[in-house]
């Protein structure tokens, strides 16, 4: 079943292997204040929400996660199933592979011709030329372009990028002239308020902060060296709440995302409450993907609906955007997190 001669394997297998079942998390950090009296009917929940000018009915996607070889195609068939059967948004991994070597195309393009008019976005990583931007957009017909931002784990990954000197002179040049809405992410390190504040200033408007708490590439690209191990640094990054209690001062300036480490439906509850217009989810749903399969993942999505109604209606919230008026408190490390950073 699992094929490791290939880095696009290799990272699927061991995302499978690292994943866990219960986490300790950050998510368990944060708390709702309960009152008796929602003053609503889990029938008025609306779960629709918009980020990046498109709009979606769900606040939830299949994150980027494969593509670029013959079992990929495979897992990437299964999760573009989920997402046609659900009606929930869905990323490809890195394009980079089929830019590189073509014959791989078909396991991307599969995303597609699996879910003609579902909302699909393609995936690049920061340093590609704007022509590959585009040809990227083209293979799939995306609905938006995602540009992953990962330096920790090309740090880690034994082949991977050492220089990182223009990364948003490149960024900013394919954010402005491409055709579709562009989503900047980490891939599970997380971001800092500075960081926000400089995506925000070369005109990337919507970001997924991907915060650390679930899949660590860290770990993964670790376990693929053959010599000198860096196995401090698998702690690196901010958790998905700090991350998006980082976001707070540009909740009006930039449309923001969250991923990393959802692990159930109030863990989405409480990213939306932080001001996440979506949440994306990759780890979690390639092992349902693989371990359950498509029609047990498809009913789980469609349950996970309806907690997240019966979340908001116990929080008395009828919309996305009111999630963000709660009544929350921040315990431990995330407490001490923005005392020290001074978040309020
Ligand atoms: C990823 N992720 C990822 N992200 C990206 O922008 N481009 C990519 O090609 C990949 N590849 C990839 C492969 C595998 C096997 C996994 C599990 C994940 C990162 C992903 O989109 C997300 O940011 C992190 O995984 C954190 O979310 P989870 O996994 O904790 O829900």
């Amino acid at each position: 079943m699992k094929p490791m001669n290939n880095r696009k394997n290799e990272h699927v297998s061991l995302a499978e292997k690292f994943a866990k079942d219960v986490r300790k998390s950050d998510f368990d950090s944060f708390r709702f204040v309960h009152h008796s009296f929602p003053e609503m009917s889990v029938a008025d929940a609306s779960l629709s929400t918009s980020f990046a000018t498109l709009d979606m009915e769900f606040p939830f996607y299949i994150n980027a996660i494969t593509g670029g070889s013959t079992w990929t195609k495979k897992v990437n068939e299964k999760l573009a199933l989920i997402a046609r059967e659900t009606g929930i948004a869905m990323a490809t991994g890195s394009i980079s592979a089929a830019l590189k070597n073509p014959t791989v195309k078909d396991s991307f393009t599969i995303v597609r011709e699996t879910n003609p008019t579902g909302k699909i976005f393609a995936n690049l990583g920061t340093g590609q030329t704007l022509e590959n931007a585009k040809k990227a957009i083209d293979l799939i017909q995306a609905d938006a372009l995602q540009i992953h931002v990962n330096s920790p784990q090309e740090i880690v990954m034994p082949e991977g990028d050492r220089d990182f000197s223009n990364w948003l002179t490149e960024l900013e040049k394919i954010a402005l002239n491409v055709s579709v809405p562009v989503i900047v992410k980490e891939v599970g390190f997380g971001m800092s308020r500075e960081t926000i504040k400089q995506l925000s200033s070369i005109g990337v408007k919507t970001i997924d902060i991907s915060g650390q708490g679930g899949t660590n590439f860290a770990q993964i690209e670790n376990y693929r060296r053959e010599s000198e191990k860096l196995d401090y640094l698998e702690g690196w990054g901010q958790s998905t709440v700090i991350s998006l209690l980082e976001a707070q001062p540009f909740i009006d300036q930039v449309e923001l995302l969250a991923s990393g480490g959802i692990r159930n439906p109030l863990d989405i509850v409480k990213s939306l409450s932080l001001g996440a217009r979506a949440v994306g989810i990759s780890g979690l749903f390639l092992h349902m993907a693989l371990r359950e399969g498509v029609e047990a993942t498809v009913l789980e999505v469609n349950a996970w609906k309806n907690q997240i109604a019966s979340i908001m209606t116990l929080l008395g919230k009828k919309s996305i955007s009111e999630l963000t008026n709660t009544d929350i408190i921040l315990l431990g490390e995330v407490k001490d997190w923005c005392d020290l950073r001074r978040i309020d």
